[in-house]
């Protein structure tokens, strides 16, 4: 039986079968092997004290994601295809692995990021 995301393990967990796979897709995949040039090591500590921080509200995430996705955007323009992507495979990952309440938020956090995400990266709405 699966069980909810309980802490930082699980959110690293999730990461790490999320960007196994995000890395290696037809449709989203080039930006982490060639628009960017995406370090896990480092990457996986800053994402997952964002998640922390979404999901719980602890981690001691500082940045500022739209900001870095302004500037992927700059080197490489996303459209909606992409965000739709990386959502499908987001909550594809969650699905797999999890089960619950915390699960269900999640899915929905990164939802609502990604078209908050999309409006202003791609439209330059809201600030
Ligand atoms: C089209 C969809 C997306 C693509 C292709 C994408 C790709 C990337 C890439 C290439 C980086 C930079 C990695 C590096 O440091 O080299 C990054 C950073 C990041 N992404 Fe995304 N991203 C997408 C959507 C999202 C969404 C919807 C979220 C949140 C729900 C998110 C959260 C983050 C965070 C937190 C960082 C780290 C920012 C920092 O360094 O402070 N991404 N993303």
């Amino acid at each position: 039986m699966k069980g909810d995301i309980t802490s930082r393990q699980d959110i690293n967990v999730l990461l790490e079968a999320f960007y196994a796979k995000a890395i290696n897709d037809d449709v989203i995949g080039f930006f982490f092997t060639e628009v960017t040039n995406l370090d896990l090591v480092k990457h996986l500590p800053v994402i997952g004290a964002f998640w922390e921080n979404v999901l719980f509200g602890t981690g001691d995430y500082k940045g500022n994601p739209m900001q870095v996705h302004k500037h992927i955007h700059h080197l490489s323009p996303f459209n909606k295809a992409h965000f739709d992507r990386w959502v499908t495979l987001f909550q594809g990952t969650v699905d797999e692995l999890f089960e619950g309440e915390v699960a269900e938020r999640a899915k929905q956090r990164a939802q609502s990021i990604a078209t908050v995400m999309q409006i202003k990266v791609i439209y330059g709405g809201i600030g």
